[in-house]
């Protein structure tokens, strides 16, 4: 067989495959209200986003759980993290325990993470490692939940290869848990809902947050942008925030129970309020109002360069419990490939913007996400990239090689980058990360910081640690009774990742911004 023959040979039996999907597994799908579609999710409804504020428990539901237990394993973003307590708020609301083992769970849930192909692979890999726990254990109930579920060939492989799976929902049916739990008890076939559209903005949802130090707030929901690698436009949804209002109220009362700082979360925060009917509002305007409650600090994530206006930055300049670090993702220093990625920006305005910032926050530490090897990058193209990390001077970065998504804009472009020099790419950009990480470590030694202390440090029990207000590591000794606390902390040592300290006193309580 030539080479012609042999790709129409697989062409036929990828036809006859899929053919097959459409024939075969229709009859799996319980309570589709639309099945996942990228091609859907990406046409933006004019229609008004609707607020329910009034999230609660179906009667009938109630009790469901007593008697069992459930586990939640987490991928990806801190949007999923969130996820998940939510979802474990809605289990405890429905009388199930938390166990943190799979063996002793009587429902598993993955909520998974799609934003590149080896993030998928993990999940996959972990579907098939617990196969065998279903056959001992035929009650056991399998979700699979978060990104990977909006993808049509995800739920498709699924239903193909993995009939073990009890239950797949998407992002926005997370408030469906109760029913869809119920309908995989009543059935004996795979459960799947999946809105390819976005659904409406759920208040009031139960959360059972990890910790009772940092709390995440959304204050946002999707993304509008369409970076041409990204798969996040689709598997959210459109853009659409919160009302400020819920917001504040969800802030206070983290404060009122003592937590000490809180993440503001969206794919885009800056578009925050961009969708808000009839008010001109934005981050800058949460963000001042927010400044005002008695809570430590306050952070958010993550930025488009592009909607980070100047009100913001004026916001950001005035500090207080405003923190001086800014996760501010460029992706590429080269304007032709920002071009290619639809970023809306180039080079240069991304460093007139960063420029900005620096007037108006001297000590911003700015930190970035950067991708290696997009689609036909040249030598020069990337070393555009290693000199705009130098010129920005960030202090760290999270670093990835392109990996293409399927149904995004990118994945069709044909990209002559081999796989060696991609590799080799990161490894040069990682090289100059971890030199300017330690650099800005360097500057550290001797100044007194403040330390939000988390807990003990993961390598020594008898060290504890904490984080900076510009998110810097410190571990240092000191007694547990400081654990929640911020205290000040006397810098002797850096290292690339982390810093080592002497506890100093601890702080005062909480300025409040006037
Ligand atoms: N390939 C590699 N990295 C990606 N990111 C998003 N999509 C892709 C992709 N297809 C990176 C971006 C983003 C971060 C969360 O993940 O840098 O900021
Ligand atoms: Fe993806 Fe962020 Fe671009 Fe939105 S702004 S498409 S989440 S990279």
């Amino acid at each position: 067989m030539n080479e012609e023959q042999r790709l129409a040979a697989q062409d036929a039996v990828q036809t006859s495959n899929s053919k097959k999907q459409e024939k075969d597994y229709s009859k799996y799908f319980q309570t589709v209200y639309s099945p996942p579609s990228l091609k859907d999710a990406k046409k933006r409804g004019k229609e008004d986003v609707n607020y329910h504020k009034d999230f609660s428990i179906d009667p009938a539901f109630e009790g469901m759980g007593k008697g069992r237990k459930f586990y939640i394993r987490t991928y990806g973003c801190q949007m999923n993290e969130h996820d998940t307590e939510v979802m474990a708020g809605i289990f405890l609301q429905l009388g199930y325990e938390p166990t943190d083992t799979t063996e002793d769970a009587d429902v598993i849930l993955l909520n998974t993470c799609a934003i590149r192909e080896n993030a998928e692979n993990k999940v996959f890999g972990e579907i098939g490692h617990l196969k065998p726990l279903k056959l001992e254990k035929p009650d056991l109930l399998i979700g699979v939940c978060g990104c990977m579920s909006q993808e049509e060939s995800v739920v498709n492989k699924i239903l193909k290869t993995h009939q073990h799976i009890d239950m797949i929902f998407g992002t926005h049916n997370i408030h469906r848990l109760p029913n869809i739990l119920n309908e995989a008890y009543l059935s004996k076939e795979m459960v799947v809902e999946v809105w390819s559209k976005e659904g409406d903005v759920i208040e009031n949802l139960p959360k059972v947050r990890k910790g009772a130090i940092k709390g995440w707030v959304n204050i946002m929901y999707g993304c509008d942008k369409f970076c041409t690698y990204c798969i996040v436009p689709y598997t959210r949804g459109k853009e659409r925030s919160r009302h400020p209002e819920d917001i504040i109220q969800e802030v206070r009362h983290l404060a009122a129970q003592g937590y000490q700082e809180i993440t503001l979360l969206g794919q885009n925060v800056n578009a925050y309020g961009k969708d808000l009917q009839g008010m001109d509002y934005g981050l800058g305007q949460l963000m001042d109002e927010l400044r005002k409650i008695d809570i430590p600090r306050i952070r958010f994530t993550t930025s488009h360069p592009r909607d980070f206006d100047d009100y913001l930055i004026e916001v950001l300049s005035k500090g207080g419990n405003l923190v001086e670090h800014i996760h501010l993702p460029v992706q590429h220093g080269s304007s032709e490939i920002l071009k290619l990625m639809a970023r809306k920006y180039s080079r240069e305005q991304f460093l007139t913007l960063v420029n900005k910032i620096k007037k108006a926050i001297p000590n911003a530490v700015l930190t970035t996400d950067i991708i290696v090897g997009f689609p036909n990058e040249t030598e020069e193209q990337f070393e555009e990239t290693l000199s705009l990390y130098r010129e920005v001077g960030f202090e760290t970065a999270f670093t990835y090689i392109y990996s293409p998504r399927e149904g995004t804009p990118a994945a069709k472009m044909k990209d002559n980058v081999p796989m060696e020099v991609k590799k080799e790419r990161l490894q040069r950009l990682n090289n100059l990360v971890n030199e300017m990480s330690l650099q800005a470590m360097k500057k550290l030694e001797g100044q007194t910081m403040e330390v939000l202390v988390e807990g003990e440090s993961r390598k020594n029990p008898e060290v504890l640690s904490g984080y900076t207000r510009t998110s810097k590591l410190v571990n240092f000794k000191a007694p547990k009774s400081v654990i929640g606390q911020r205290v000040m902390v006397k810098i002797t040592e850096a290292k690339t990742w982390s810093l080592n300290g002497e506890l100093v006193e601890a702080k005062e309580p909480a300025e409040v911004n006037g």
